[in-house]
């Protein structure tokens, strides 16, 4: 496997292929393991897991890498290979979720910033070991009535640039993952709305970086789209794509290799329209691609149902969503070609 920080960076954003958020903290599993009635064990988990890293076809063709939550960077498969061994066998890079979650910022209320910092020099020594070559840490940012603040924008952001340029002291490269909700509440805000807070947002992040001496060639940006909240949601998909690459070439600068967007709340099909509009016909300093959770998971998830027998039919429904997705990284997803499942 390639070691510098620059080569991992562009693999994750290699054309046509995106990252597989899997890291999904053991509260926010339970709660999607919930929705098909299956109890969140730590065999549950892993076969669940295991399903995913085994669908070869998406795998090898679709996802650059997969970000993987502790537990699972330390587990095995059901005939003991390492699921570690399983994605880089697929030919993609591991990657951990190293923050410690969104903890309410004294003095600033309804805001959070993000945990993690104290001891994480040593936790990602351990995690370069285990095989994980990049990282993710999300910090939150909500639109409320008299929110965001500068003050939470800049803890936030603050916290990211340390993260980063500890991620790069250890060989890893860190995604830096500011979300602006759209699914926080009241979930009101509109699309300008979002654009001006996505705007500030990205400002600070960068003049943290920059602060923090952080190499923009050897990271990946994962933001949130610039679209309306999702008691609001009516903007176009090309309102949204428009909105985004304006809001990205205002902000982002042209070192950074890759921008992988997260789903955050939207539906499948939207996620992958707008990642496509985006794409098809601009010409743009990065790679655009995707790192879903959701919008990559719901199906699969949905059709395995947490049975045996059904895991031919999540693994049909992961490729299908990452075959979308990757024709949306390209700007050639059609809406027909749904249908074709
Ligand atoms: P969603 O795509 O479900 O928003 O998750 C992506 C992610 O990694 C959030 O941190």
């Amino acid at each position: 496997m390639t070691e510098r920080l620059e080569d991992i960076a562009v693999a994750m954003v290699a054309r046509g292929k995106g990252i597989l958020a899997a890291d999904e903290s053991t509260g926010t599993i339970k709660k999607r393991f919930d929705t098909i009635g299956l109890e969140s064990t730590a065999d549950n988990r892993r076969d669940y897991r295991e399903m995913l890293f085994r669908t070869n076809e998406a795998m090898q063709d679709c996802i650059s890498g997969v970000i993987l939550f502790d537990e699972t960077l330390r587990q095995s498969a059901a005939d003991g290979t390492r699921l570690v061994d399983l994605i880089t066998a697929a030919g993609a890079i591991p990657g951990i979720k190293v923050d410690k979650g969104a903890k309410p910022l004294p003095g600033f209320p309804g805001e959070t910033v993000t945990e993690g910092l104290d001891g994480l020099n040593e936790r990602l020594q351990e995690y370069h070991e285990l095989g994980a070559r990049f990282a993710k840490w999300r910090g939150v940012i909500a639109i409320g009535e008299s929110t965001p603040t500068f003050g939470a924008i800049k803890a936030n952001a603050h916290a990211l640039a340390r993260y980063a340029a500890l991620c790069q002291a250890n060989k890893i490269v860190p995604i830096v993952e500011p979300e602006v909700l759209m699914d926080g509440e009241p979930g009101t805000h509109s699309l300008e709305r979002c654009e001006e807070v996505t705007t500030l947002v990205l400002n600070t992040v960068f003049d943290e970086l920059a602060d923090a001496r952080v190499r923009l060639e050897g990271m990946i940006l994962k933001p949130n789209m610039v679209i309306d909240g999702k008691n609001a949601r009516n903007a176009s998909v090309e309102a949204v794509a428009e909105a985004t690459i304006r809001t990205l070439k205002r902000t982002v600068p042209s070192a950074v290799p890759g921008i992988a967007f997260l789903s955050g709340g939207q539906s499948d099909e939207e996620a992958t329209a707008h990642l496509s509009a985006m794409n098809a016909g601009h010409d743009l300093p990065w790679n655009l691609t995707f790192s879903y959770g959701r919008a990559l998971q719901a199906a699969a998830i949905k059709a395995w149902g947490g049975k045996k027998e059904n895991v031919a039919a999540g693994q049909r429904a992961f490729s299908h969503r990452a075959k979308m997705n990757s024709l949306a990284a390209c700007g050639d997803w059609r809406k027909d070609l749904e249908q074709a499942a």
